[in-house]
Formats: structure tokens, sequence, C-alpha cells
């Protein structure tokens, strides 16, 4: 029986494949071999992960004794499908033994598809700004919706379309390596395109599963009050990075100018092909305008909020996240928050942070924004892209030291305490702050 966790508000807590699981073959791996990822420069000792494809079943314990009531993870596609068309049914299983897992233990599964890694073979036969991508995406998901989703009630098609985009097309920081602002467009069409392939393809056979995008939101400010030029740069780079994929969907168009660097307009049928929207929401960044055309601004982290800073710099800014759902509100669709987290070897700063965000989150839900989840990133201390194991995100600590034994950190238990209460206490998440 599917359990949809629709009658609940779901407490979760969120990872990836590739941050966790180890031992993958994948286009990140792939490009690390060759000397051009830059993981490693912090931490080269990262190769498996924390071993969750080994340990799969005590994390899945410990998930239980975390008392959450859903989990977001995502498949690697990379070991779903490590030739073109070519299924492995070994990973299949596992992947289907997880989720009979989950739900034996009543946690809803939130199942992410594509978490910014790919297979080998995918980018140089059917990279992103290539409509060959869009079949690709379609095959793989055909595949995982005919063995997997008719347990999964929840699935995000794409992690943080742009984020990903931005890092391939923009930075060159992730494979295809690419520092083109047109292709990273034309990527983005294909990958929206993809995005409803995967929705018709999942709804024909499981029309009650439900479908979102996890979305990455940042709170732009402008760095200097009163310039005028930060004044204008503000809202363009505000429209790009939060609210033009949302739009599109809105708008059945695809639409941004930036000018004098870049122009897209085309038309993409979207209306309706979306469920749910993910808020992925960390910080708030400081934008300034600088003479350069290649460049013409620069993002900054200035903790100007007095609620300080992560381990990465991060300014953390609770009042985003009920900023986010008011910015959504226009989408009339229900809200998950899908990622919150901070990267803090001190564990007080996260006890904090899950204090001043759940009370956001408790002022959005009283506000009337409908917020049906909210999942801690992470579950578990693990592999951060660009910066290795030195960021540490968890809700468990992982002793890297000590074939990543998993210990609950202060944090964790304070989450639980949060969850228990509020899962005893009736289903309204604002009854968290107020007892
Ligand atoms: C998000 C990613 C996630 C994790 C967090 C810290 O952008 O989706 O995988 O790395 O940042």
């Amino acid at each position: 029986m599917k359990n949809t966790g629709s009658d609940r508000f779901l407490w979760g807590v969120g990872t990836s494949a590739f941050q966790i699981e180890g031992q993958i073959d994948n286009d990140i791996t792939q490009w690390e071999r060759q000397g051009r990822f830059r993981r490693g420069v912090f931490d080269p000792t990262v190769g498996d992960a924390t071993d969750h494809w080994r340990r799969w079943e005590g994390d899945f314990k410990l998930l239980k004794r975390l008392g959450v009531n859903s989990y977001r993870f995502s498949i690697e596609w990379a070991r779903l499908e490590p030739e073109p068309g070519r299924f492995d049914e070994t990973a299949f299983d596992q992947y289907s033994r997880m989720i009979d897992r989950l739900l034996e233990y009543d946690i809803t599964p939130m199942l992410t598809l594509h978490h910014f890694t790919h297979p080998t073979w995918f980018h140089g036969s059917c990279p992103w700004h290539k409509p060959e991508s869009i079949d690709a995406f379609r095959r793989f998901v055909a595949n995982v919706s005919a063995r997997l989703l008719d347990r999964v009630p929840l699935v995000v098609t794409i992690n943080e379309p742009l984020v990903w985009l931005l890092a391939g097309y923009a930075d060159a920081k992730f494979p295809p390596g690419l520092k083109d602002l047109n292709l990273l467009m034309q990527a983005l069409y294909n990958m929206l395109e993809a995005h409803r392939e995967a929705y018709d393809v999942i709804k024909a056979s499981h029309p009650s599963t439900r479908i979102g995008i996890a979305h990455n939101f940042i709170v732009f400010k402008r760095a200097r009050l009163n310039h005028f030029i930060d004044r204008h740069l503000k809202p363009l780079i505000h429209r790009f990075y939060n609210m033009m994929i949302p739009e599109a969907f809105e708008q059945d168009r695809l639409q941004y100018t930036f000018p004098l660097v870049l122009s897209f307009d085309r038309a993409i049928k979207l209306r309706d092909k979306i469920d749910f929207w993910g808020i992925n929401f960390y910080y708030r960044l400081h934008v300034r305008f600088r003479f350069n055309l290649e460049r013409p601004f620069e993002m900054l982290f200035i903790p100007r909020s007095g609620e300080g800073t992560s381990d990465l710099g991060w300014e953390i800014y609770p009042k985003g996240l009920r900023k986010v759902c008011k910015w959504l509100k226009f989408t009339g669709k229900p809200l998950y928050v899908t990622e919150n987290g901070i990267a803090a070897e001190d564990d007080s700063l996260r006890v904090d942070f899950i204090k001043k965000h759940l009370a956001m989150l408790a002022k959005a839900v009283d506000d009337g924004y409908p917020v049906h989840g909210y999942y801690h990133w992470s579950f578990l201390d693990n592999y951060e892209w660009l910066e290795g194991t030195r960021a540490r995100f968890g809700l468990y600590h992982t002793d890297y030291s000590n074939d990543c034994a998993r210990s609950l950190k202060p944090s964790g238990s304070l989450y639980r305490e949060y969850i228990k209460e509020r899962l005893s206490s009736g289903q309204n998440p604002s009854q968290f702050t107020k007892s």
C-alpha cells in the first residue's frame, strides 16, 4: 500500500547519493581522475564518502531513532545505468529494498531523480545543451518509474537545476566545465523539458505521485544601499536566480534578459506540470556592480543580519525562509522545505540555526503559506561538493578517521525532541515553537 504522506506534516532529513554512498563511478569521479575536479584540495581521503551504500541498514535505524517521518534521498543515475540503455538490476534491487525498509519504518520516502551527478557517458553523448539529453533522462526515469516509484509518494525530478548549471556552464567547476551563458540557458530549457517528460512518464503509471523540483533560493540584497546601479542590479539577479524557473511554469515561457549580457525567450509547455515546489534555502548574499562586461557584478557574504555566519562564510538569515514562501505564493502550489541547514564544526551554531529557522517556518505556516514539510540538510556529515568533508552539515557526526562511525550531535537530539513533541501534539508546526 502506498503511503502518500499527504495527510501529515513531514519532518525529515535530506541527503544525496553521491554525497553519502561511496563506491560510485560517475562524471565527477571521472573528472577527478583527469585531475579536473577540485575535490581533494581540502581532503584527499573522501573516496568512500560516508560508506552508506554498505551501511544503509544501520543508517536507516539511525533515521528511525531520530524520529523523522520522511526521508529525502537520491538515486545515483551512474549506478543504475552504467552504459546507455543498460540497467543494473542489482543496484535497482538495493534501492528497492531501501524504499521498502523506509515504509516499514513508517518513513515517507521523497526521492530525488537527479542530484548534480551523471553517468560517465552523459556529457560526451548527450550533454544538457543538446536535445538528446531529454531522451536520455526520459529513458532513465521510465526505468526508475517501473521499478521503484510504485512505493514513492513524493518525487523531486531535479535538484537545484540552476545551481548545477551555474557550476557546469558558467563557472566550469563541475563537468562539463563550460563557461557559456547562452548554452546554460539552452541546457536549462532542456532540463525543464526533461522535467515535463518525466512528469508525464511517472503520472501515466502513478497518477497519485506528487512531483516537484527542489529549487535553491537566495535572498539578495544590494551591497551599497545608496548605489544607483546596485539598486537596479538586485532585481535582475533575483529574477534570474529565484523567479525565472517558477515563473516559467506559470507563463509557459522561459524568458530572461540581462542588458548587454544575456537574452533568452522561448515558449515551453510547463503549466500544471508540477505538483509542489521544493525550497532549498541556506543564506543571504549581497550584490555589487562592477565595471566588467564578462562579470558585471560580484556576490558577497556581508554578515549584516546579526545572526552570524557558517563555517563556509554563509550569512545566516532565518527571515529568508518565510520570504521565499511569499515569493512562491503566486504559484498556488504546496511547498516543502527540501533543504535547510548549516556547515558548522561547532554544533551549538546548528542548534541556534535550527531553532531560528523552525520558528520562521512556524510563522510561515501561521501566515497561511502552504508548507507541508521540512527536511533538514543533512542527516549526517557528508562529502560537500567543493569543500570535501570539512563542511559538516550533519545532525549525526561522521568520524572519518574511525571507519565513518556515526554519533548523534546535540543538534540532532534537539531536532528529535522537536519532532517528537510536534508529532505527539497534533499537526500544526507552529505548536513547535510555542510550546
Ligand atoms: C545544496 C545541495 C546539497 C548540499 C547543500 C549544502 O546546494 O543541493 O547537495 O550540498 O547545498
